[in-house]
């Protein structure tokens, strides 16, 4: 896999949202790659975001990857709602949901992509179980619950682990990672075979957004 392919997600966590149909617009004109989406509950994580109806209503604003990422306990109980609302990639996370086989084949009977995350003290063996039937894989590289962290160093090493068990059982799954990223990080995460980054406050705060994503995707090109 090309490293120089590296997507950009621009996270809507950091967008002004007062002003969320022309945020998403700026990603659109970014030519960054996806939408990232962060649902939270205020119990998987000690915060608060968006429901259903934000992502519906933002659905006509652009034709970018629609990538759903439930930081929410038990994310079975609304996964049609997240389909029907226009996502495209359902993430949800490995420690929030006991049954994760059954909710990863409700994400895919419901017509979406099946994601599957990690905070940073969960270990990829955790996921082993579930790696041949899912899309995506989320590492998360901050505990998840709000924008503008430092990257934990020490989360980077699930990546790579991620890229070789892909390699040795032929997996077809990508591997995005998720927090801290910035022109300074994305360097590391480029290295290790990542396919996407989440960027949220680095992109909502550079002045110029379109130079950003150009800035950024030069520096992932290690
Ligand atoms: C954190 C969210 C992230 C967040 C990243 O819980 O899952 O998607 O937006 O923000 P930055 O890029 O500022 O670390
Ligand atoms: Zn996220």
């Amino acid at each position: 896999m090309e490293t120089a392919s590296l997507r950009i997600a621009p996270s809507m966590l950091s967008a002004d949202f007062s002003r969320t149909a022309e945020e998403v617009q700026s990603i659109n004109d970014s030519k960054a790659d996806w939408v990232h989406l962060d649902v939270m509950d205020g119990i998987f994580v000690p915060n608060i975001t968006f429901g259903p109806k934000f992502i519906q209503d933002l659905r006509p604003h652009s034709d970018l990857v629609f990538d759903v990422h439930l930081m929410i306990d038990k994310p079975e109980r609304y996964i049609s709602l997240f389909a029907e609302s226009g996502s495209d990639y359902i993430t949800v996370h490995g420690e929030a949901s006991l049954h994760l086989h059954r909710t990863l084949q409700m994400i895919k009977a419901s017509g979406c992509k099946a994601g599957v995350s990690l905070i940073p003290s969960t270990p990829v063996s955790m996921i082993e179980p579930i790696l041949d039937m899912v899309d995506l894989i989320l590492v998360m590289t901050v505990n998840p619950g709000f924008g503008g962290q430092s990257l934990i160093i020490s989360t980077l090493q699930k990546i790579e682990r991620l890229a070789e068990l892909r390699e040795q059982h032929g997996y077809d799954y990508l591997i995005s990672v998720d927090g801290g990223v910035n022109l300074d990080t994305v360097g590391e995460i480029a290295k290790r075979k990542a396919d996407i980054a989440v960027c949220g406050s680095a992109f909502f705060g550079a002045p110029d957004r379109v130079a950003f994503i150009q800035a950024i995707k030069e520096r992932a090109q290690v």
